[in-house]
């Protein structure tokens, strides 16, 4: 198969990119080398950098002529390029709209014009942040009813009322893992443009019939993730603090939980959307289905640095933030056959491995905090 990767040049699409090889796949890959990922000067390592099955194309896609172009000798797409800033989503709305909502449209348009000889697969990047804050039960009405709650507000957060409540009693709720059929409610503008995405690819497969898959992927992290990137990537912004000796600022009280899941296992979950013989459209969770709080893996990376004591506590919070969230991977395990190899241990050893052997990058984190400041996008407990 010829596979189109918008976005191959980044973090995971490099990763998706290796897999097809190994599998015998061809590559056609639309990446603009976007400055803010990959710096001024852009530069990657990748093993295939000079196999001839791989081309290479700078462009962009908010052009629709470009993708018109690259979509129009291949049989499959992984539609991976995308404004990922949770936080600079919130005050950069046309910009993260334009990539990734109506760079999605222009896709589906040049796709359009493929209608007599269709591709056979197209697999979105899709994000478990359209869930918003996702599955939570009430341990009071204890009814086991799953609720969706609404994102917490800066007067709840400024009360360092970090949980979210019960919609009927106002108890603090306890998270549940997600599964694909939760409400989707988006709280930030980047999960609303992951979920538009999401929005016009069913509609979209269910026109033409086109076979296509969105992933819900969690926190991605591992080797290779933007290290100049400060709006994104947790794992790499402590890394850069920690080989610089600065402390780890941490939101909230800590406890604030993420599904880590490592690219490699990404990647290989993506390879397998592409390969597999669906129909129709189908939405997948891709996570490890295991919570870690913010703090306990502040403390697992710096360890792996040898240094302890490490974490500030700040009670500081950002809107748009979710408190808790983790997969329910029954829907991938039992239709895919997939589930997770790398465990959180095994893969922050392979990250810092690889971190110990890169360049030191500026720390951003300052400027990326200051930049929500002005807007009005970060507070703290009273
Ligand atoms: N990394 C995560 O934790 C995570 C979690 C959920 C979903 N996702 C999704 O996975 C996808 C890939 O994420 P990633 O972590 O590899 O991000 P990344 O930033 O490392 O890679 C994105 C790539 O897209 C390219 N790009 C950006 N704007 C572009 C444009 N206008 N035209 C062409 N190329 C453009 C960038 O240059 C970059 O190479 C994204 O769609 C993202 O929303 C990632």
């Amino acid at each position: 198969m010829k596979v189109l990767i918008t976005g191959g040049l980044g973090f995971i699409g490099r990763i998706v990119t290796a897999k097809l090889l190994d599998n015998g796949h061809s590559v056609r890959i639309i990446d603009n080398l976007s400055e803010q990922i990959h710096g001024v000067l852009p530069v990657f390592e990748a093993s295939w950098q000079s196999d001839p099955r791989v081309e290479i194309v700078r462009g962009d896609v908010t052009d629709e002529q470009q993708l018109a172009r690259a979509v129009s000798d291949i049989d499959a797409v992984a539609h991976l390029a995308a404004e990922t800033g949770t936080g600079q989503s919130m005050y950069q709305i046309s910009r993260y709209n334009l990539v990734n909502s109506q760079g999605t449209a222009h896709l589906l348009q040049a796709l359009i014009g493929r209608r007599e000889s269709p591709i056979s697969k197209l697999v979105l990047a899709s994000s478990r942040s359209i869930y918003g804050e996702g599955a939570y039960q009430c341990g009071h009405c204890a009814d086991g009813r799953h609720q969706v709650p609404a994102s917490r507000s800066a007067a709840q957060l400024s009360a360092a009322k970090w949980e979210p409540e019960c919609d009927q009693c106002g108890t603090p709720l306890t998270s549940v893992p997600t599964a694909e059929d939760s409400v989707p409610r988006p709280a930030s503008i980047y999960a609303a443009t992951k979920l538009a995405q999401e929005d016009l690819v069913r509609i979209f497969s269910e026109s033409t019939g086109v076979a296509t898959t969105s992933l819900r992927f969690q926190n991605v992290y591992g080797e290779g993730q933007s290290l100049n990137n400060p709006y994104t990537g947790i794992l790499s912004i402590f890394s850069t603090r920690l080989r610089r000796g600065l402390r780890l600022p941490i939101f909230e009280d800590g406890l604030e939980s993420r599904d880590f899941i490592h690219v490699d296992d990404i990647a290989r979950a993506i390879v397998m959307a592409i390969e597999a013989p669906t129909t129709g459209y189908k939405v997948f969770n891709v996570g490890s289905g295991v919570a870690t709080s913010v703090l306990a893996l502040a403390g697992l990376l710096a360890a792996r640095f040898g240094m302890a004591d490490t974490t500030d506590v700040t009670g500081q919070f950002r809107l748009g933030d979710i408190r808790h969230c983790t997969a329910d991977m029954s829907r991938i395990g039992t239709e895919l056959g997939f589930r997770p190899a790398i465990t959180l241990q095994q893969g922050l050893d392979r990250f810092v491995e690889w971190v110990a052997a890169q360049p030191l990058p500026e720390d951003g984190l300052s400027r990326a905090e200051s930049e929500l400041r002005k807007h009005g996008l970060m507070g703290a407990k009273h």
